[in-house]
């Protein structure tokens, strides 16, 4: 199903509503680009990272994990070339003091990508086509545009004998790696071809508000660098990529949700390759404000590791144990913010079901691995025992490790509708025939039909149905 405009409207009313995700800062009036996840958001955000983990590295015999520090020594983003290329192309309108990327507000105003022109021929693009500031609908009177970092940037006290220095919040996870290859070789053993995986917080000076979770200031990535030998030819490198392409291809469609339809593969043409990449290839979502990046896939060839190896001085090859042969690694870096991911989960889980004779429901058809709440446990009554008994199944999947919500008001139906909305697969009825022969009512998400023999099963076998 393709989403329209108003379909995001509709998802950050419905997320706020349902605890999923909340406006940063509300009660100040909020923070421009940064949201806060609720209960059932959280527990969404975490088994989708889960469902990462097991498909990308628990899965595997060639995957170790990191968790790297968010600030590292300011020579790391030196190496990198953060500090000196890790820039956006920004203009003001003096008028407003409103500040853009230039590149979005012509491509929004004039449909012209203007990647790779200089601050001097932007800055004619924008003022010759007298663009709008969108947000007075005036035209602007613009500054010249010019490159400024996106990296946030602290200062650090002298401590010891570390200087006081200017730090950063990382931009990205994957440099952490990078700085930690050598660690990880010699602890583990680690022989090429091998990946490090990680989740982890990065920060970016974003300034352009709008489309929900898309662009956000803090935000968490789920990278790993999956280092190879130097290839021999483009098929020796191609072939690998291929793998992980299909890898990534397999986790959104099978594991997340999303449709063949909304998910796209988009090559990046030779010149707008970063400097590092021989070949980059996006996997792009139909959000309802146009077709964009969710996720992306580079060969940085050895790029990285040889850069480190430089600014630090220090020996970053590797000795391949069986031929003696030492080289630095080239690397393939599958990469997807876990925000976008998550948006991109819920935009396709979102349904409005239309059940006849005016009765409609709101359905978050989520993969049942990643919903919130794997089972919802509800007494008929709260009355003549029931709710505690209720409660207390509810505590035994709790202590076995399954996610469940118990809900003890309002009709049958109307905890039925709750629990649908926020993707809950099943749902049980304690009800008087339970305290008599121990057996349950279990209701599907999605069929709406309860399961098992004449409707009801017996709750000691309730694992054999919820976690198939
Ligand atoms: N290490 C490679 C790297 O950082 P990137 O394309 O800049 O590459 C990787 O970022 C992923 O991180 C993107 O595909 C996207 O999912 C996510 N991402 C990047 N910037 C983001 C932002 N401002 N808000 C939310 N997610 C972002």
């Amino acid at each position: 199903m393709s989403h329209t405009k108003d379909t995001l409207d509709t998802l950050m009313k419905f997320t706020a509503r349902t605890g999923f995700v909340y406006q940063g800062s509300e009660i100040y009036g909020g923070l421009a680009n940064t949201w806060d996840f609720g209960p059932k958001g959280v527990l969404l955000k975490n088994n989708i990272k889960e469902a990462w983990r097991n498909h990308f590295v628990l899965s595997r015999s060639d995957m170790y994990e990191l968790d790297s520090d968010i600030f590292m020594n300011s020579k790391v983003w030196e190496a990198s070339g953060h500090t000196s290329t890790f820039a956006d192309c920004m203009v003001d309108d003096k008028k407003s003091k409103h500040r853009f990327r230039a590149d979005h507000l012509i491509e929004d105003q004039l449909d012209i990508d203007v990647e790779g022109r200089s601050p001097e021929e932007i800055t004619e693009i924008i003022r010759s086509n007298k663009l709008k500031n969108p947000i007075t609908g005036e035209a602007g009177d613009w500054t010249e545009a010019r490159y400024m970092n996106m990296m946030f940037e602290t200062n650090r006290d002298k401590i010891g004998n570390d200087p006081s220095q200017k730090i950063y919040l990382r931009p990205e996870t994957a440099q952490g790696i990078f700085v930690q290859f050598k660690s990880v070789v010699q602890s583990e053993r680690a022989q090429v071809p091998f990946g490090i995986a990680q989740i982890g917080k990065a920060f970016r000076n974003e300034i352009t508000p709008g489309n929900f979770m898309y662009r956000i200031v803090e935000f968490e990535q789920m990278e790993i660098e999956y280092f190879i030998a130097p290839p021999e030819n483009d098929e020796d490198w191609n072939t690998i990529f291929e793998q992980w392409l299909e890898l990534q291809r397999s986790f959104y469609i099978d594991k997340m949700g999303i449709s063949e339809e909304n998910l796209v593969a988009k090559d990046h043409v030779t010149e707008k390759l970063s400097h590092y990449s021989k070949r980059t290839v996006d996997w792009e979502y139909k959000y309802p404000f146009g077709t964009k990046e969710l996720s992306g896939l580079a060969y940085r060839t050895d790029f990285d590791l040889s850069q480190h190896a430089q600014t630090s001085g220090k020996d970053l090859s590797y000795q391949d144990p069986q031929t003696n042969q030492k080289y630095i690694p080239h690397v393939i870096e599958p990469s997807v913010g876990v925000e976008r991911l998550v948006m991109a989960v819920l935009l396709e889980a979102y349904t409005e079901e239309d059940l006849g004779n005016g009765d409609s429901r709101i359905l978050l058809k989520l993969p049942y691995d990643i919903a919130p709440y794997r089972v919802a446990i509800l007494p008929l009554m709260k009355k003549d025992g029931l709710a505690e008994q209720a409660e207390s199944f509810a505590q035994e999947l709790r202590v076995k490790g399954i996610s469940v919500t118990y809900d003890k008001s309002g009709s049958i139906g109307k905890r039925y509708r709750r629990q649908d909305e926020i993707g809950t697969p099943w749902c049980v009825t304690v009800d008087y025939q339970t305290l008599e022969d121990g057996t349950v009512t279990l209701r599907n998400r999605d069929t709406m039909e309860q399961v098992g023999e004449n409707g009801r099963i017996a709750f000691t076998e309730l694992d054999k149905y919820i976690l198939s």
